[in-house]
């Protein structure tokens, strides 16, 4: 990793996330001040009590002294319970509320995503991001918070008062602490990139959890319950594998903090030992000056633990401002139009690539005029790149080359929001959210009164089943949608797109699950209610398109031909093929 691009994964990239929970934050560290300055003063009374007090109340038969002495350590131990308290209460509201604040705003970021950055992505991804990833990030911080000022002055004021006492005795520190800082270093860098590994093997978990859930019904349709099961166990074992592999470097930092610390104690009693016997040093003073030593290395290994903690989140922290620093790929161009005319589409040219690669198209060279209020059928085979066209004209995708027009005006001149409100489009896989029915349709037009609603319904030919539920238009949902069927769903969908009364409307295989009567009975609905609107009708079977003004035919990716139900029969290879196998199965 570069030097550059580590400074731009430093946690201080995101404290400005803080918000107003960087009071806190300011406040922790200087607390934890107060806690160090009491912690460090003890010994000197220890000292104190032992090597002065204690002899002279010997002597003298008064013990005031020693009152005095012992009722100092207590205050100065209750004051620094005190600060210690305060310092970690601040500290974990600061970071907890940054967690919060940072969840926000990825949660934030993401609703401004294009499907592009989606797929860029992958949903599984973002969702670690959002949790696993703040929660690293936020317990950093909190660390960071608590012990940044807290282990530095520590380790200053222990190593002063040390050196005050006996200089010759605080050398041994001189071989301490660079064999605890090489240490340190070396297991940071070998545990940095294990932890890497361990947070894709947790992506990879997170997809095996949520694409099963996302189709539970699917899994247990076709017995697949214990192929899962060994997916998902595969899956967890290899974060247990990571996790552990990662784990085992970072463990070594125990081990080389007590032989350090074990062998700085021995060597002071053995030094320290000699210079009482030759009198030059008082027991008191040996215990407090073994306390120091034990702060100083405490300190340092302190601050190891800071390091590991900021190495750790190092990968979380650059994951996350991955998301964070990802440009939206479609945004809101400057002075955007915010009136859509009319419903007027116009491909001109238009080629479109996923990856945005002009030599490897879905959708090659697309010319197509479709007049406001037409309907045009379009058909081909899967895969021929349907989906992909009409992706276009909402804009869920930018083209890659030529341009695309509605209403006589670039698509990229629009407000994306003004465009959206006026391109309804039935996705072929279709969510509904739980709440209520009502609430669902309401998607289309938060303020849509009930007889809108219903008339909504009743040209969706969804009204009839809606009523026949016991709770009619309030009935819940469910996550998802689960709690009706493919084809009611369908309609339900159809319907929350007719209530944002739309100029353009497409319909993405949106009747598939629809039978044949009712699928035209909304068709005829859609015509004789909105006549001036554009209507994009996308099916396998031809009865679904055979009575539009015109039908388009898409083959790889091109238009093979466009005509009516009649011209395309005379002409087009394509289109009389897949109508002739379609009647061959009704007959
Ligand atoms: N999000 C995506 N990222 C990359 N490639 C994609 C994506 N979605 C579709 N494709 C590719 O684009 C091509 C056209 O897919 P598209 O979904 O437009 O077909 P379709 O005609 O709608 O098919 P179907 O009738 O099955 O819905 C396919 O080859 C597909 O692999
Ligand atoms: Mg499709």
């Amino acid at each position: 990793m570069t030097q550059e691009k580590k400074k731009k994964d430093s946690i201080l990239n995101l404290l400005k996330y803080a918000g107003k929970y960087k009071w806190p934050l300011i406040f922790c560290p200087m607390v934890m001040i107060g806690e160090v300055a009491m912690e460090t003063y003890i010994p000197k009374l220890i000292q104190r009590l032992i090597d002065e007090a204690i002899p002279n109340s010997a002597q003298s038969g008064e013990m005031s002294q020693v009152l005095i002495c012992g009722g100092l350590m207590i205050a100065m131990a209750l004051i620094s319970m005190g600060f210690g308290m305060a310092g970690s209460y601040l500290g974990a509201k600061g970071g907890m509320g940054f967690g919060r604040n940072l969840r926000q705003a990825l949660f934030e970021k993401i609703q401004r995503f294009s499907f592009k950055n989606i797929d860029k992505f992958s949903t599984a991804s973002l969702v670690t991001r959002i949790t696993t990833d703040v929660n690293q990030t936020q317990n950093t911080l909190i660390m960071l918070v608590r012990m940044a000022f807290r282990s530095p002055i520590m380790f200053l004021m222990s190593l002063f008062y040390a050196w005050q006492m006996n200089p010759s005795l605080t050398s041994i520190l001189f071989v301490a602490v660079p064999l605890l800082a090489l240490g340190i270093v070396i297991i940071m860098r070998s545990a940095f990139p294990r932890f890497q590994i361990m947070m894709k093997k947790y992506d990879i978990l997170n997809r095996e959890v949520q694409e099963n859930l996302i189709a539970i019904r699917v899994v247990k349709a076709f017995v697949r319950s214990a192929f899962e099961k060994k997916k998902f166990g595969d899956a967890a074992d290899e974060v247990t594998n990571a996790q552990r592999s990662a784990e085992k470097v970072v463990l070594w930092n125990g081990p080389l903090m007590q032989i350090l610390m074990y062998g700085c104690i021995v060597s002071v009693l053995w030094f320290g030992g000699q210079q009482i016997i030759r009198g030059e040093m008082g027991v008191g003073a040996l215990l407090t000056f073994i306390t120091y030593i034990t702060q100083i290395l405490m300190a340092l290994m302190m601050l190891s633990f800071l390091f590991v903690g900021i190495v750790l989140s190092r990968a979380s922290i650059s994951r996350i401002l991955e998301v964070l620093n990802e440009e939206p790929d479609i945004a809101n161009p400057e002075s955007a139009a915010t009136h859509v005319k009319d419903g007027e589409i116009e491909f001109d040219h238009v080629g479109f690539s996923y990856a945005g690669d002009k030599d490897n198209l879905v959708l090659q060279d697309i010319n197509l005029h479709i007049k406001a209020g037409e309907t045009i059928g379009l058909i081909g085979a899967t895969g021929s790149a349907k989906t992909s066209l009409v992706s276009l004209i909402p804009r869920l995708y930018d083209v890659t080359t030529g341009t695309l027009k509605v209403g006589g005006r670039d698509v990229r001149e629009y407000d994306i929001h003004a465009l959206r409100d006026q391109v309804a489009m039935v996705l072929q896989k279709n969510v509904l959210f739980s709440g209520s029915i009502k609430e669902n349709l309401r998607w289309g037009d938060e303020n849509a009164t009930d007889e809108e609603i219903t008339a909504a319904c009743q040209a969706a030919a969804a009204d009839e089943f809606v009523r026949s539920f016991p709770g009619g238009y309030e009935t819940d949902l469910g996550q998802g949608g689960v709690n009706v069927s493919g084809g009611q769903k369908q309609r339900l969908c159809i319907a929350r797109a007719l209530l944002k009364k739309p100029r353009i409307m497409i319909l993405d295989d949106a009747t598939s699950a629809v039978d044949t009567a009712t699928d035209s009975r909304i068709r005829e609905a859609l015509r004789s209610q909105m006549p001036d609107t554009t209507k994009i009708i996308i099916a396998q079977r031809i009865t679904s398109v055979m009575d539009a003004d015109r039908v388009v035919v898409l083959d790889n990716g091109k238009i093979a031909d466009v005509g009516t139900h009649d011209e395309l029969m005379a002409r087009c290879d394509i289109y009389r093929d897949v109508y002739l196998s379609q009647q061959k199965g009704v007959a």
